[in-house]
């Protein structure tokens, strides 16, 4: 039996007589002494084998290789002070071995090395397809760790301060519209129906507020068929929470005080609270996003007003097209960067037009503090223009002012995207700092232009605010999201709790009302029974423990996560099924594979 694990062991065990099971990390041969790293999920510890001291296992120990699952049993001994290692917990100690149990060897060479302290880059594909030697390297699996650390501190905190209970909504469902496409499932016993994997547990957790269960909360598994990015998978783990009976300011001090007790927890972060809060509509203002990284500071200024009579047609047509035009001020960009890097082919440029944008104006503020344009802009300024720029922006000799014109959501795209690109460029991100903010009052619709219809910006079960029920087209919602570091790490609202209400609201986003009695029946009767007032969130569990282990992608704290391409490369999944399976769930495949030449 085991009696410790490997990297727990310190000096107050010295004199016991521990049992390790784990693998070899390293081995190595000193003088006729063998030394070997044992490791197992916890760390390593150094163990000795020594022909004079332990001579049985020196035998045994000869045998031994990387990677190797070996049990040892052995004394615990205070390392000489020559060979302390302070780098590791368990420096101070080692184990003399007087058993060395090999229990099984290995047969193929490692496709990379796991060996802890060995940092070589290694293929993220490789990685993938060998996710359980991936997985046995120290940041792996201290990444699993902190992840279980995470979710332990959110289960405690709700169910033990906050008397949330945990209950368990269905995998196999209807979809629910969250804005992504769903991954579907074809019925066998019901021809010709289809399953859908939920986006979310939205519907059934406010069905369990309709129940009564008042402080649902659920670790759950969501499903959104979108395209990937670092911090999107297409199955990930939601925090997902519902409350009834309390305000939207209730709702976010409670889940304060949740978040504050993670990172105390897991990482003695005691974190400054209450957190700051932005409307939607400053946020978007000021930084372009409605997820800005608030760590530093470069903030756009409209200008719009000031140059609506402009000379310059672009900023004039942009303006009088319904657009906008902002500014970037970049302090000490004028040096850094060149007129080349912001004309087409440069890679400011470049990161404009991915945006849409078609062009970039600028203005620099030379050391004598006079203005330096260049082409149409240059003479298309009045003083008191150039004089009410420089007051706006605040800038100073030094100053490199980027000018973004056209329609709002290209020109907030623009400068949120040459915002943080111009932060990392130079460095204005502080290292160690973790910025919450809540953005509240979204409107409760955007505009789809290709289906030219409103959408709901959150779902269509947010409630729109009390005192835009007027104008519901152009109604705030009760809905706050929470934002860490420029990263949207959860999300939720006030719901909507009366039928007459959602329907308007489903009317709104075009649902007919027979659609969205065949789609949502189910709740709009559900409502007609006695629904309280509720509200909820739900975090991404995936990219909080990402950004708490300062990792860069989603996929490092995923045990066996998707490529960008959603593929799993360990199993190669998605796979095909036989034409049996297909034929038993009534389905046909259209896909014809290439013919290869
Ligand atoms: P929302 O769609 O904002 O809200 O999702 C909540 C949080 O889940 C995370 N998230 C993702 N994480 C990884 N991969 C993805 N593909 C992905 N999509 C979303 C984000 C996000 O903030 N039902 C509502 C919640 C509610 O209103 O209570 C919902 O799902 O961190």
């Amino acid at each position: 039996m085991r009696t410790h694990y490997c990297g727990k062991l310190r000096k107050e065990h010295i004199g016991e007589t521990v049992t390790l099971y784990g693998w070899v990390d390293r081995y190595r041969d000193h003088g006729g002494v063998t030394f070997l790293d044992l490791r197992d999920r916890s760390g390593l510890v150094q163990i000795v084998s020594d022909p004079q001291r332990t001579p049985d296992s020196y035998q045994q120990s000869n045998l031994l290789r990387n990677e190797y699952v070996v049990a040892i049993t052995g004394r615990v001994t205070q390392r000489p002070e020559e060979s302390l290692n302070p780098r590791i917990p368990t420096g101070e100690v080692e184990i003399y071995a007087d058993k060395i149990e090999l229990l099984n060897g290995i047969r193929k060479q490692l496709p990379f090395q796991v060996a802890t302290g060995n940092n070589d880059p290694v293929r993220e594909d490789l990685r993938l397809k060998y996710r359980y030697l991936d997985l046995r390297r120290e940041r792996m699996a201290q990444n699993m760790q902190l992840r279980h650390q995470v979710v332990k501190a959110m289960r405690r905190y709700l169910e033990d301060n906050e008397g949330f209970i945990e209950i368990e909504t269905p995998v196999l469902t209807r979809s629910t519209p969250e804005g992504a496409r769903d991954y579907i499932l074809p019925s066998r016993v019901n021809e010709g129906e289809w399953f859908a994997l939920p986006q979310s547990p939205q519907l059934f957790k406010q069905l369990l507020m309709v129940s009564g269960m008042d402080r649902y909360y659920q670790v759950a598994r969501c499903f959104r068929d979108e395209d990937l990015r670092a911090d999107r998978q297409p199955e990930f783990t939601q925090l997902d929470m519902e409350m009834s009976f309390m305000s939207e300011n209730e709702i976010i001090e409670l889940n304060e005080k949740l978040v504050c007790h993670i990172f105390k927890t897991v990482k003695g972060i005691d974190l400054p609270h209450p957190f700051p809060r932005l409307t939607y509509k400053d946020a978007m203002n000021k930084y372009g996003s409605d997820k800005p990284d608030t760590r530093y500071g470069l903030e756009l200024v409209d200008v719009s007003d000031l140059l609506k009579d402009s000379g310059f047609k672009v900023f004039k047509d942009a303006i009088s097209k319904g657009g906008i035009v902002k500014i970037l001020p970049i302090p000490n960009g004028n040096d850094a960067i060149s007129n080349v890097r912001i004309k087409p082919k440069g890679d400011i440029f470049g990161q404009a037009a991915e945006a849409g944008a078609k062009g970039l104006a600028y203005i620099r503020v030379r050391e004598n503090g006079e203005l330096d344009t260049i082409g149409a802009i240059k003479d298309n300024l009045t003083p008191e223009q150039k004089q009410e720029i420089l007051t706006r922006t605040g800038a100073k000799p030094g100053h490199l002012l980027l000018f973004a014109a056209d329609d709002t959501g290209i020109v907030n795209k623009t400068l949120d995207r040459l915002r943080q690109f111009v932060a990392r460029e130079f460095n204005l991100i502080p290292e160690g700092k973790n910025n919450f903010l809540w953005i509240t009052d979204f409107p409760m619709f955007e505009w789809n232009a290709d289906e030219k219809r409103l959408e709901a910006l959150h779902h269509p079960f947010t409630a729109p605010h009390p005192d835009d029920l007027g104008d519901l087209k152009t109604a705030r919602a009760q809905a706050y999201d929470l934002v860490l570091n420029g990263f949207e790490v959860g999300g939720g609202s006030l719901r909507i709790y009366q039928r007459e209400i959602q329907e308007q609201v489903f009317e709104a986003i075009g649902l007919s009302p027979e659609e969205a009695q065949s789609k949502f029946g189910f709740l709009l009767e559900a409502f007609e029974y006695g629904t309280p007032p509720h509200g909820g969130i739900a975090y991404g569990v995936d990219r909080l423990v990402m950004l708490l282990a300062e990792e860069e992608s989603i996929r490092d704290v995923i045990a066996f996560p998707k490529t960008q391409q959603a593929r799993c490369l360990l199993t190669d999944a998605p796979a095909n099924v036989d034409a049996k399976q297909l034929k038993e769930l009534h389905v046909a495949s259209t896909f014809k594979p290439k013919v290869k030449e």
